[in-house]
């Protein structure tokens, strides 16, 4: 199956060209796709989470910087206020690097003009999904050696498949791999409160590939984990700090917690693009905070009683301690053992 959530379609808009993303609020219910061709409609879109995933932002990022170099050509925009435009893009989600990162690399291009960035934005997501099976394929080999189980089963956390990225997935990515070399037994799906990328999103891509997979409610995922239902944690990540501290879905901490409890290793698999090295350590990663209603409302209905006020963050901060590896293109690293992606920076 090839599911496409970010791409830029020549063909759209009456052949000016678009940014296509596939509607992943509406997912797996409906397969319906957002022509976006504003900036207003990208950032309604990333807030609103159609398009998510620390390393689809990034594409839709550079992607976005051609939306914007689009609107400013119909709409007459000076050099300031695209300048000010590209921004809102960057800074629609705080907590995924990839975002600001993807933007970054192609924004130098904007004298040059609309093919040049177009081309970069293009080369982002090849990069991308080149780095995920890379990524993939050393973190499957980490985890094989780590376990030494022949089958492995795998518990993951949101969704980090081929939705979150511009192919193939990193944690998803992981697991294709098993699962491509016999050697995945079952994953276990947390479902992943409030917006349920677990259930929706991450059930879905199993499902049509065949995976074999069942779906727990998040507050499951530490027993699980104790009572010895699964070999390993893998999961994705918004921002890696240098020491190895890992920003991801919130709910995370707790199954790196239980992971470190019940001897088992919790492997982060993500691109470089996702690592920061700017941070030493997660301390200064911002957190993006919800509104209150994706919690206290079920599919659009009140569940908590009106007085009561939801606390929302997306994400939490998984400290170096808790994390037995990081998988990326560059190599695996065990920011456990004291072993940080900084040990990274030389390679390729
Ligand atoms: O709020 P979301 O759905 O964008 O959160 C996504 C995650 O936390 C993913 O695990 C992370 O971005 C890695 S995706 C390869």
């Amino acid at each position: 199956m090839s599911l496409l959530a970010v791409e830029w379609d020549d063909a759209a808009a009456d052949g000016h060209g678009a940014l296509t993303l596939l509607d992943q609020t509406v997912l797996p219910e409906r397969t319906e796709h957002l022509v976006v061709r504003t900036v207003d409609e990208l950032v309604d879109a990333i807030v609103a989470l159609a398009v998510r995933g620390a390393p689809a932002l990034g594409v839709a990022g550079a992607m976005g910087v051609v939306v914007a170099m689009d609107q400013a050509e119909r709409e007459g925009w000076d050099a300031a206020r695209l300048e000010a435009e590209v921004d809102r893009v960057r800074h629609a989600r705080p907590t995924a690097v990839n975002l600001a990162w993807g933007v970054d690399r192609v924004r130098p291009l904007v004298a040059r003009g609309r093919d040049a960035v177009l081309a970069a934005a293009r080369e982002v997501a090849a990069e991308d999904e080149a780095a995920n099976h890379e990524l993939s394929r050393l973190g499957a080999d980490w985890l094989l050696a780590r376990v030494g189980r022949p089958r492995l089963r795998v518990l993951t956390h949101c969704n980090a498949g081929a939705l979150a990225t511009s192919a193939w997935g990193t944690a998803l990515g992981v697991v294709r791999e098993l699962h491509a070399r016999d050697a995945l037994e079952l994953v276990v799906a947390d479902e992943t409160r409030p917006l349920l990328q677990g259930s929706r999103l991450t059930a879905y891509e199993l499902a049509e590939e065949g995976i074999p997979h069942v779906v727990q409610v998040d507050s499951a995922a530490a027993s699980t984990i104790l009572r010895g239902l699964v070999d390993c944690a893998v999961v994705g990540a918004d921002r890696i700090a240098a020491n190895g501290d890992v920003a991801n879905k919130v709910g995370t901490l707790g199954v790196g917690l239980a992971c470190r409890e019940a001897g088992i290793p919790l492997l982060v698999a993500a691109p470089w693009s996702t690592v920061d090295l700017s941070m030493p350590d997660g301390t200064g990663i911002e957190i993006e905070e919800r509104p209150g209603e994706e919690v206290t409302e079920l599919a659009g209905r009140r569940t908590a009683p009106m007085g009561s006020r939801g606390l929302n963050p997306a994400f939490d901060v998984t400290p170096a301690r808790f994390v037995a590896a990081v998988a990326t293109e560059r190599g695996v690293v065990e920011p456990a053992a004291g072993a940080g992606p900084d040990r990274l920076v030389d390679q390729i």
